[in-house]
């Protein structure tokens, strides 16, 4: 069995974060030859290219965490009808310096959690379009606009509707299966 690393990247900074709980769910539900570690972002400063000739620690620790991964799972609310301003921070971060953009050829994947029906579709949108201009080859379908229910996940990120789990199972099964069409077609350079 080939496996492949995912980076897995929450776009909330919140402690109590629902999308934070729902990584945690899509991890327990992945098949077996995905294995997760965390892209974190809480701790880098505002971007601006005057970095770019020397990269800060941070930067280059977020650099380095996309490298080491083989595909990216973006979990981001909704803020605005948009993404949040911390996880376009950290994709503006990664896109750079020019001509080292992380995203190239990554494969990717965009799913999130609000309280609200629409479940982050419009966010995920804007999401997509800054994929696309970042050269990740992004899974188109399925899509999943998750509403979150307090009721359904449990914090450790345990699902309890058995419907539910099944939607979020196949959304990780055909992660996966991305994933390993995208690297069969455009190995990762390292
Ligand atoms: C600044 C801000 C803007 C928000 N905008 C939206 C929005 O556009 N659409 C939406 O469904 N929820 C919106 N919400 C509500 C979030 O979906 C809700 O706070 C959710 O818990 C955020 O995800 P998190 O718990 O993972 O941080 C917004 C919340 C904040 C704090």
């Amino acid at each position: 069995m080939t496996t492949y690393r995912v980076g897995y990247i929450v776009g909330s900074l919140s402690q109590k974060s629902i999308n934070r709980i729902l990584s945690k769910a899509l991890i327990r539900l992945a098949p077996p030859e995905l294995e997760f570690a965390e892209v974190p972002i809480k701790d880098l400063p505002l971007y601006n290219h005057d970095y770019d000739a020397d990269y800060p620690p941070e930067g280059r620790a977020l650099k380095d965490a996309i490298a080491a991964v083989d595909a990216v799972l973006f979990v981001t609310p909704e803020y605005n009808r948009s993404i949040p301003g911390a996880l376009k921070n950290a994709i503006d971060w990664a896109s750079r310096p020019w001509g080292d953009n992380s995203f190239t050829h990554k494969p990717s994947a965009v799913i999130g959690a609000s309280p609200g029906k629409i479940g982050t579709a419009v966010a995920q949108q804007s999401l997509r379009s800054v994929l696309g201009f970042c050269n990740s080859p992004q899974m188109n379908s399925p899509e999943a606009y998750i509403q979150y229910h307090p009721d359904v996940f449990t914090e450790d990120g345990e699902v309890l509707d058995e419907n539910t789990a099944r939607f979020l199972r196949n959304y990780m099964a055909e992660f996966g299966v991305h994933v390993a069409r995208v690297l069969t077609v455009l190995p990762p350079q390292r």
